[in-house]
């Protein structure tokens, strides 16, 4: 796909079919976000796929209660891949610290979306999940209560790949030439 069209037609897939996911197609999304930029390409990332229905069906739900339950879906999801971010190096800690930047998360934001642009091209759907319980989480895999679970990208065959026009603020209201104006 031109790169256009992959932005295009990347959406967030909340409904699954019940297909497995090759494990070569997840190793090439999991390729796409390796090679991701990354500030003073410090690499502050580790990914854990989860494919194992048990397992997964532990993950999915931690991502959502009786309450708010808009995550419900991943229980649906044949893969869900936990993104973390590990300690950014000296360098990038300094730096963090100078200029008051969290640059891992930043990098953590490019390397999602390399994978979830990666998994477009294999013709599979993806959503990333901001919200689920943390601490849930690392305890399910021994994560050290330091590290922090950014992420869970679900992924998977869609139900539909009907694609949705795509919800945006119009360019007019973000952009401008050479001054700030908003
Ligand atoms: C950091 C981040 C966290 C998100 N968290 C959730 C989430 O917890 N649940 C969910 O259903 N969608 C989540 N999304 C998906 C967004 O809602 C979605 O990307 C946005 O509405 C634009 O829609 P689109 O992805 O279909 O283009 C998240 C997206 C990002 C980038």
């Amino acid at each position: 796909m031109k790169f256009f069209d992959l932005v295009i037609t990347r959406q967030s897939v909340r409904k699954y079919l019940d297909k497995p996911v090759e494990r070569e197609k997840i190793e090439r999304c999991l390729e796409a976000a390796r090679l991701a930029p990354s500030a003073s390409n410090s690499q502050p990332w580790s990914f854990i796929v989860v494919d194992n229905l048990k397992l997964k069906e532990s993950v999915a739900i931690k991502t959502f209660d009786r309450v708010i339950s808009f995550n419900r879906f991943s229980l649906q999801a044949p893969v869900l891949i936990i993104l973390i971010s590990e300690r950014p190096s000296f360098l990038n800690k300094v730096a963090e610290a100078i200029k008051d930047k969290q640059f891992s998360l930043i990098d953590i934001g490019i390397t999602a979306e390399h994978l979830c642009l990666q998994a477009t091209e294999e013709g599979l759907g993806t959503c990333m999940l901001g919200w689920f319980n943390e601490k849930g989480v690392k305890k399910l895999f021994n994560i050290p209560l330091s590290k922090r679970v950014e992420l869970i990208i679900t992924m998977g065959y869609a139900e539909s790949n009907q694609i949705r026009p795509k919800k945006r603020k119009s360019i007019d209201q973000i952009r401008s030439y050479n001054s700030y104006r908003l």
